[in-house]
């Protein structure tokens, strides 16, 4: 099928190299230039595992290209992906500029008589759906007012263009095999050819049949992918249900760790113990310095703020936006309480990304962590495999020291704080950090470090919610 992607961020790549590698003509349109210029050059421009394989050999095929507008896309789609970013505003609302402005442009530039359908894959508040099919038809009488025509005359609603949601659930870091190997799709529409369009387009990743990308140690699934049709405001309200659910799962074992370090147990044991019930699983249990990274908090309080426009309470969510509140101070007060003073200190933070595999800093613990070790008078050293050149340009208000690599940050620390569970942390030569370090104490703000491996190296593990 033709397909047009237009975003070409971590949602819109990953999506549109995907779709291309099941043999779809994708056409992806970012209108940032140096995004695209890196695209043109072969290169990717976000990290994200196995991203630049897929792309490099989808555009060698042909199955993939990439466009700056959607007046210079080559051809007139069968579907229409909307992938642009919506972030928040100070009030929780999303910045909904991008939405509109691509809304009003597939109907002033993409040929109506085609039967496209526009979907929106970015995560909107609940009702978007109805609102970019009466935007698309804006556009489209904008188009025929330009040419001349009678705008009555233009409208297509209900013929030439569908409207459909279909959330994304991938992971940062996982994207690939969560795009073509999901636990369930989600469509939301008010009409059967909508459905029908996306079924077809989904249908190898429905069916698990297509091959399988190399080197990403990925595997079909052995059974069908669940497709979950439903209406615009249901498909809506999952996306937000979904990652409100896991936000509060992750704050509420960060609450039981805080009982836990009072009491004197283990949360690991204690996520262990409950984790193995099969009602309530094992993921999202890992307690820490809590989430952040592009969703969890914008879709939390996007979810908020639709409530209050509804004047539906949600104390759960604002316990579990409190709780991650709170989890970020806890750094700093394990710090305060070994080191006492931290003023004059030099603190070296293990991890900048949200988390690991990506180099996406938008809401990152690290940076939380990093204003209030400042603030208190603390020096800063910063390392982290793949997100120090996003660091460097987003967050110049910060004076940061930037470290080569994690021997390089220890010298001289008074502590280090394991910020971002990167897979070579868990595997550094601790003796040889110890021996760079003016102090002993690492403070691990991901449970992942082996206590008996650190102690042996002379250094003083802290942990979260390890009594
Ligand atoms: N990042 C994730 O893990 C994730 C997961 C699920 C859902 N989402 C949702 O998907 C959406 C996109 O998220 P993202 O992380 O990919 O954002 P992003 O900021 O990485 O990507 C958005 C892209 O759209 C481009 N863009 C903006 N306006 C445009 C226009 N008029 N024409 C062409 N391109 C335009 C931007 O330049 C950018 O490259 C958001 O609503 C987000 O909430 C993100």
């Amino acid at each position: 099928m033709k397909v047009m992607v237009v975003g070409a961020g971590y949602v819109g790549l990953v999506t549109g190299a995907c779709l291309a590698w099941l043999d779809h003509d994708v056409t992806l349109v970012e209108n940032d230039a140096a995004k695209r210029a890196l695209l043109e050059a072969g290169q990717c421009p976000i990290h994200e595992p196995g991203l630049p394989e897929l792309l490099g050999e989808t555009m060698a095929a042909g199955h993939l290209r990439v466009v700056a507008s959607l007046d210079t896309a080559p051809m007139a789609p069968d579907v229409v992906f909307i992938a642009v970013g919506t972030p928040p505003q100070p009030s929780g609302e999303p910045d909904l500029t991008a939405l509109e402005s691509v809304a009003r442009g597939i109907g002033q530039h993409l040929d109506s008589d085609a039967g496209i359908l526009v979907v929106n894959k970015s995560t909107v508040p609940i009702g978007s759906g109805n609102w970019v099919e009466m935007l698309v038809e804006e556009g489209l009488k904008a188009r025929a007012v330009m040419a001349g025509d009678d705008p009555g005359k233009g409208s297509m609603a209900g013929h030439r263009f569908l409207v459909a949601s279909n959330p994304e659930f991938l992971r940062e870091g996982s994207a690939i095999g969560d795009t073509l190997h999901p636990d369930r799709i989600v469509v939301g529409a008010g009409d059967e050819r909508a459905f029908a369009i996306l079924r077809q387009l989904y249908r190898p990743i429905l069916d698990q049949e297509f091959p399988v990308p190399a080197g990403l140690g990925l595997a079909r699934h052995g059974h069908p992918v669940p497709l979950v049709e439903t209406d615009l405001a249901s498909a809506e309200l999952v996306k937000y249900a979904a990652n409100a659910f896991l936000a509060t799962k992750i704050s509420f074992i960060n609450e039981m760790a805080s009982l836990a370090e009072k009491v004197g147990a283990d949360i690991t044991e204690v996520a262990r113990g409950i984790g193995l019930d099969a009602r309530i699983g094992p993921r999202f249990l890992q307690a820490g310095i809590g989430w952040g990274g592009s969703c969890f908090r914008k879709d939390v309080m996007a979810l908020q703020a639709t409530a209050r426009e509804y004047g539906v309470p949600t104390r759960l969510l604002e316990a579990t936006v409190e709780v991650n509140e709170h989890q970020r101070h806890v750094v700093l007060v394990k710090l305060q309480e070994h080191l006492k003073i931290l003023k004059g200190r030099t603190i070296g933070l293990l991890g900048l990304a949200f988390k690991p595999d990506t180099d996406d800093l938008r809401d990152a613990p690290s940076r939380a962590i990093a204003m209030q070790l400042l603030k208190a008078g603390a020096r800063v050293r910063v390392h982290d495999p793949v997100a120090m050149p996003q660091a460097r340009q987003q967050w110049t208000e910060m004076d940061l020291g930037f470290a080569d690599d994690p021997l390089d940050l220890a010298e001289g620390c008074d502590a280090l704080v394991l910020v971002t569970e990167w897979a070579p942390y868990r595997k550094l030569d601790l003796v040889a950090v110890a021996a760079r370090m003016r102090g002993r104490l690492l403070v691990d703000g991901r449970n992942v470090l082996e206590r008996q491996r650190t102690e042996e190296a002379g250094l003083i593990l802290v942990g979260v919610g390890r009594g």
